[in-house]
């Protein structure tokens, strides 16, 4: 009988070769970028949240990376939704799925982005009700019944796996809340987490804001996120009885960091700060480190460690 791959994962019916793909907003907002994805061993490909309307983001500086971690405040630059459809065709995928990240300003415009995404050969949607950076906006997702009204219409509209892509929570109540209203309402994974809202730099030397857009405050993302992501992916692991698929990110930088978000939950983790300092070829790294971890413990699949977290005592 034909052995799977060790690394192997699923996230709803899709198969991936490995749980190692790029987060939504890095190195992936043009053609070039995807193909760039598409040649490395990423075990999928996701977009930019892409708009209906292109859109040329906030003002710069708009991203800074400092000993740790990141923060951004793009304002979801992208050139639309009518390019991705129009690549997606003939996108250098080298196999991998392909995941379309849907960004709207209401639930009109949600819609109208999967009516467009669905009809094209994308293999699954993350809608992502969680950006941090459009002042004056709220998070879709910290109010339950806006995104609970917006999932349902878009849960119709699409056969293939859908996802949610989540900003971090404050309480175990929400999270529970949150988990069992997508569970009912038929979502197939869940992203957590998206960056951290909120977050400052200042240099003290110049009393200057390192980033312009929002009176200087954006998104944390890197290794300072990471135990808040980790917090997210075990809770709703936990809250929903192992029953959401979990996508991790949130500082994964290493084999082992992929390894602690299986153990807690996720059956897959994305990469953003650190693909953006070290390039696609991170991926390559990653996954051979996942590799020899997953053969010293004789792991043979990647299902056998997800979701086995044990108490401290
Ligand atoms: C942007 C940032 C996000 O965290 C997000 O989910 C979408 C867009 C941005 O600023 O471009």
């Amino acid at each position: 009988m034909h052995t799977p791959h060790p690394l192997q994962t699923n996230i709803g019916t899709l198969v991936l070769e490995n749980p190692v793909m790029n987060a939504s907003g890095v190195w992936c907002t043009t053609v070039e970028e995807l193909n760039q994805i598409g040649h490395s061993q990423a075990g999928a490909i996701v977009t930019k949240s892409m708009t209906l309307k292109e859109r040329s983001g906030n003002p710069e500086p708009r991203f800074t990376v400092e000993e740790g971690y990141s923060i951004n405040s793009m304002g979801l630059p992208n050139p639309g939704v009518d390019y991705y459809c129009q690549h997606i065709k003939d996108l250098e995928r080298g196999g991998k799925p392909v995941i379309a990240s849907i960004a709207g300003f209401s639930v009109q415009e949600y819609t109208e982005l999967m009516a467009r995404v669905a009809e094209q050969p994308f293999d699954a949607v993350e809608v992502n009700l969680s950006c941090p950076n459009l002042e004056g906006k709220g998070i879709f997702a910290y109010d339950l019944e806006t995104a609970s009204k917006i999932l349902e219409k878009l849960r119709g509209m699409l056969t293939k796996p859908m996802g949610v892509k989540l900003p971090p929570y404050l309480t175990r109540n929400e999270i529970s809340q949150t988990a069992k209203r997508f569970i009912e309402l038929g979502v197939d994974f869940v992203t957590l987490v998206n960056s951290y809202p909120l977050g400052c730099v200042i240099d003290a030397d110049t009393r200057k804001l390192k980033i312009a857009p929002n009176g200087g405050v954006g998104g944390l993302g890197g290794k300072a996120l990471k135990p808040i992501a980790l917090g997210q992916v075990l809770l709703f692991d936990q809250e929903s009885d192992h029953k959401l698929t979990i996508i991790g990110v949130g500082g994964v930088d290493s084999g082992r960091d992929v390894m602690e978000y299986l153990i807690a939950g996720a059956s897959a983790v994305q990469i953003a700060t650190a693909l953006h300092t070290e390039s696609p070829s991170i991926f390559k790294r990653i996954n051979k480190e996942l590799s020899l971890f997953v053969k010293e413990k004789n792991i043979t699949s990647l299902a056998d460690i997800i979701g086995t977290v044990q108490p401290a005592v």
